[in-house]
């Protein structure tokens, strides 16, 4: 029988993708989600892939009288929690919302694993928690942290501490936070992938959608920064193998005897820059992007990318796609979306 786990805003660009990898590794994913800031229809595209809708519990993650109604009934083997706002420039516009939403769904979350601690846990950290990285630009678990440069920062960095406390007072805990780097692409087959709502903050997102159409141009932000080529340098990774590194977290946990709180970088461990990322668009695509250079945007880190030792000995995961699949990828579902042939 497979072993039920529930995914916390699986409806949403990541928790999509898991929940396909989940299923393909013999778990019964079930989505918990109240579609604020996703799209139904993924789970007809889902559906496409594993050959049938995935399971819903609709509602919001802070509802803590619905997840222990949800617990009561349901034998699960763990809960991966991506609901959460994840926009940066948003954060600093509305930090109240961020820290309400982001904490509050944590803290219940965590509740529920605290009265089960044969529910294994694992959190959607984010590389932010490194904030700018003092110089260093390849960061292992163990690098100095320096402070985040937003509220969403803040409110991945209290999450690790606040898990960080919770396994302080529970040992028996099994519990993951897993610092992801920038994740992009779609899945191979198209049916699901990044669907932002209103213009998009991140860069592939933006990337594919001028291509569309949608935009005049790209403007990328700062072109002399102390980098390869003066654009920022981050370590992109296809969002299947970020799905995939759930999994083996998963399964990790899942076969753990003793209680843990283990904190992993998901990357690929290379750096890419903005213009090498618009050249390999182009080049894959065979399409000509529109772009011009800008200001610099305020709180960008400069240049970071995954030490991913940990993850391999760990988890024995690493990245397989590269940045050629993802743009292809992207640029596949991007067409889909907007009919272009
Ligand atoms: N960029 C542009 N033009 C754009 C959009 C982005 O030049 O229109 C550049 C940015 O300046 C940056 C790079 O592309 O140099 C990547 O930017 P993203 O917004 O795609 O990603 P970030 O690295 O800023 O943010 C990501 C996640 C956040 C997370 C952060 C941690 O989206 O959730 O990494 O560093 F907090």
């Amino acid at each position: 029988m497979r072993k039920k786990v529930l995914v916390t805003g699986g409806a949403g660009y990541i928790g999509s993708h898991t929940v396909v990898e989940l299923f393909n590794a013999g778990y019964q994913p079930i989505i918990l989600d109240d579609f604020r800031n996703s799209d139904e229809s993924v789970l007809d595209g889902i559906s496409q892939i594993i050959g049938s809708k995935p399971e819903l519990l609709r509602g919001d993650v802070c509802d803590t009288n619905l997840l222990s109604k949800f617990i009561k009934e349901n034998e699960i083997c763990g809960i991966i929690h991506f609901a959460a706002y994840k926009a940066v420039g948003e954060s600093v516009e509305k930090p109240l919302n961020y820290y309400q939403n982001n904490l509050e769904g944590l803290v219940a979350v965590l509740k529920v694993v605290s009265m089960h601690p044969e529910i294994t846990f694992v959190f959607s950290s984010s590389c932010t928690v490194y904030g700018e990285p003092f110089g260093q630009k390849e960061v292992t678990e163990k690098t100095e942290r320096s402070i985040p440069t937003s509220p969403y920062g803040y409110t991945k960095w209290l999450g690790e501490q606040i898990i960080n406390d919770v396994f302080n007072s529970n040992a028996d805990l099994r519990l993951m936070s897993l610092r992801y780097f920038n994740p992009i692409g779609a899945h191979e087959s198209a049916a699901i992938g990044e669907l932002p709502i209103g213009k998009p903050n991140n860069l592939l997102p933006f990337i594919t959608q001028t291509a569309a159409g949608l935009h005049d141009q790209l403007t990328i932000f700062g072109n002399d920064y102390p980098t390869i080529d003066g654009t920022c340098v981050r370590d992109y990774i296809h969002v299947v193998d970020l799905a995939e590194a759930h999994v083996k977290a998963l399964d990790f946990l899942v076969k753990e005897s003793k209680g843990c709180h283990e904190v992993v970088n998901i990357g690929t461990g290379k750096g890419s820059s903005v213009l090498e990322m618009v050249r390999a668009f182009e080049q894959v695509n065979q399409v000509k992007l529109n772009y011009e250079f800008g200001p610099k945007r305020a709180g960008d880190v400069i240049e970071i990318y995954a030490n991913v030792d940990y993850a391999k000995e760990l988890l024995a995961w690493q990245a397989n796609k590269t940045i050629t699949d993802a743009v292809r990828d992207a640029w596949n579902w991007e067409k889909l979306i907007r009919s272009i042939e």
